[in-house]
């Protein structure tokens, strides 16, 4: 496919108040009216916070456990990303039509901004949450190395643009909260991208339980080593690495990155962190969600 550079690097555009890709909102009637299936379970996070490692795992789930079966395309393809629209490049809504059912589908929308037709249908959902700080700086690099986002600026820029909700897909304190609050109402499993580095195999086995799905213990342990961050890493069907470079640039960072919990103290200064627990206590004030930035 030809290079297109002037898709890249464009201001985000507001839908209904919450930042998107220009090109998302653009073809916003598209993913509104996106039909999904009662059988589809839907992957729901704000940008990284794990999604492509449940995703994998999920897939893995979903094929028993066979390996080469996973390997028979991208994740971005096996998973498809429902609301990217990228004009001659990506349609994930057109992709999903495509899939044989059961379908796994990614989404990184705020939950007012979901398809009705998932609430509708009583799907099945999946949400991934990982704390704010540990977001921010993976956030941060990810901007920098796949270049439909805007310029990322410098961190202590891009942090405050975290905090003020200016970043694609809006502000992580609404996303994690309204999913939070929609959990006990509908289908929604709620997992923490910290537990999952904690004790991964105790998280699959929870999946397991929300999906009703049986897997022999040997297969939970091969699903567990074949989703693990430097296998994952290695393997061109999870680490994006199958991207054109123009797209997503992994010199200037790759996408599998560091894949631990704490790395934000790599990052923050002492008088940004204290702004940002602050600024924190302020946001998630009155909500019963708790995250640990640290394990
Ligand atoms: P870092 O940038 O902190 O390394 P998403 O898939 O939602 O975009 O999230 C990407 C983040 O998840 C990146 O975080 C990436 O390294 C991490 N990640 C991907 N696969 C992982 C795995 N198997 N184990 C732990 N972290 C993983």
């Amino acid at each position: 496919m030809d290079k297109k550079p002037d898709i890249y690097r464009r201001e985000l555009v507001d839908v209904q108040g919450v930042p998107l890709f220009w090109s998302i909102a653009e073809e916003w009637s598209q993913v509104e009216s996106f039909e999904a299936r009662p059988d589809d379970l839907l992957i729901s996070t704000y940008p990284k916070s794990g999604t492509t490692w449940v995703s994998e795992i999920l897939d893995l789930i979903y094929n028993n456990g066979d390996v080469e079966k996973c390997k028979r395309d991208a994740i971005y393809k096996r998973v498809p990303f429902m609301e990217l629209i990228i004009p001659g490049f990506e349609n994930g809504i057109e992709d999903l039509k495509k899939m044989q059912p059961p379908r796994l589908v990614k989404t990184h929308l705020p939950v007012q901004l979901l398809p009705s037709s998932f609430w509708k249908n009583n799907c099945k959902m999946v949400y991934v949450a990982r704390n704010a700080k540990d977001v921010a700086v993976s956030y941060y690099y990810f901007y920098q190395m796949a270049k439909i986002h805007p310029k990322a600026g410098t961190w202590e820029e891009f942090l405050d643009k975290f905090m003020t909700g200016k970043v694609a897909f809006g502000s992580w304190y609404d996303h994690v909260k309204g999913w939070w609050e929609k959990r006990n109402d509908y289908r929604i499993f709620y997992l923490f991208y910290e537990d999952m580095k904690e004790n991964p195999k105790h998280e699959i086995q929870k999946l397991l339980q929300f999906l009703e799905k049986d897997l022999s213990e040997e297969t939970v342990d091969k699903i567990l080593y074949h989703s693990s961050f430097n296998v994952m890493k290695q393997n061109p069907s999870t680490n994006y690495t199958t991207i054109p470079d123009f797209d997503m640039d992994h010199s200037v960072s790759p996408f599998m990155r560091k894949g631990i919990s704490g790395d934000w103290k790599n990052q923050f200064t002492v008088a940004q962190y204290e702004r940002f627990e602050r600024d924190y206590e302020k946001k998630m004030k009155g909500s019963t969600l708790r995250f640990r930035s640290e394990i």
